[in-house]
């Protein structure tokens, strides 16, 4: 009978990651993340949302952060683009303190944001024209970003003419027009079907690779987590605090084929098990007094969802 396959440690690289990663350190550090705490208070509980977070990324590094519903994802990537702030330690972007929103950071959230009063490329050229730019440059400029994300049939239509995914394009694109140092994503995919997001996914790793962004990127999924990033901080909930930050194995250029690769499935089994093994004060807690903790349910579900569409 044969033995069962193995799968080989996600700390084992071949030599051209290694070298992968060697480029990439060596690179300047975009963003750092210095001890970073932040806890709400309110008159009836005090939550530590996040304790002693301390991060860096690297320019053109796509960095992906995962961990259980209520670890702070939100909480942190809303600090990162100056909308929250933290309450202890600090963020730096190219060495400077990050204080409020700033041109210097764009952002994608899952929810569309895009104003429906206005035309796609309307919607792209807004930012453009809040920053002084004249309505005929902002408007040449909309249109290459619509060009790179293979919208530019559809500048003079509405948002609400668009499918989920094509509102998110736009969205990217709108992001990217101000010339930001970071992009920072928080489930910009998560409300799209399996297929949809796929193909986002690989949109934006297309866009990424033409144009100089660091990419801090939140989701629940692993698969996506794997396909696009180069490392991902594993972070755990009550309080939130990192667990690892894995370097992904996994080669690149990136393509859906590998994720039944030895190197994707070890690093799957990984996440998994920081994910899903960590138990926390405050799982006890629950489980005495509620009979357990169901923030993960929803989860395991849209991950066999996702097991189901890989086939
Ligand atoms: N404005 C707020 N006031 C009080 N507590 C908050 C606030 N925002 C977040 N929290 C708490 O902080 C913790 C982290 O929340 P956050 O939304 O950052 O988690 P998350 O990892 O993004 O979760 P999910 O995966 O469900 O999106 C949670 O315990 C949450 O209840
Ligand atoms: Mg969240």
């Amino acid at each position: 009978m044969a033995s069962p396959h193995v799968l080989p440690s996600y700390l084992e690289q071949e030599p051209q990651v290694r070298e992968r990663f060697s480029r990439l350190k060596a690179r300047k550090v975009i963003l750092q993340v210095k001890d970073l705490g932040k806890t709400f208070s309110s008159r009836q509980a005090e939550t530590v949302a996040l304790r002693n977070i301390n991060l860096e990324t690297h320019r053109r590094e796509f960095l992906c952060i995962v961990g259980p519903s209520g670890c702070g994802k939100s909480t942190l990537i809303r600090i990162l683009a100056g909308l929250e702030e933290q309450t202890s330690g600090e963020v730096l972007l190219e060495g400077k303190p990050v204080a409020g929103p700033g041109r210097d950071r764009g952002m994608v959230f899952q929810g569309y944001t895009l104003f429906p009063w206005l035309t796609v490329k309307k919607n792209v050229m807004f930012g453009l024209e809040v920053n002084n730019m004249n309505k005929a440059s902002a408007e040449t400029e909309a249109l290459q970003w619509l060009d790179l994300i293979g919208l530019e049939k559809f500048a003079d239509l509405y948002p609400h003419q668009l499918s989920g995914g094509m509102k998110q394009r736009v969205a990217i694109a709108r992001a990217l027009a101000n010339q930001p140092r970071i992009l920072l994503m928080d489930e910009p995919f998560a409300a799209l079907d399996a297929q949809t997001r796929a193909k986002m996914q690989a949109h934006l790793l297309e866009i990424w690779r033409k144009i100089d962004i660091t990419i801090v990127f939140i989701t629940h999924d692993l698969d996506e987590a794997i396909f696009l990033a180069d490392r991902i901080l594993v972070l755990k909930a009550h309080p939130g605090e990192v667990q690892e930050l894995i370097e992904v194995p996994v080669p690149r250029p990136r393509h859906l084929t590998q994720c039944i690769t030895d190197e994707f499935l070890a690093t799957k089994a990984r996440l998994e098990e920081l994910i899903y093994s960590v138990k926390t004060d405050h799982d006890a807690e629950e489980e005495t007094i509620a009979g357990g903790d169901t923030s993960l349910y929803p989860m395991v579900a849209r991950l066999t969802d996702v097991a189901d569409n890989v086939e």
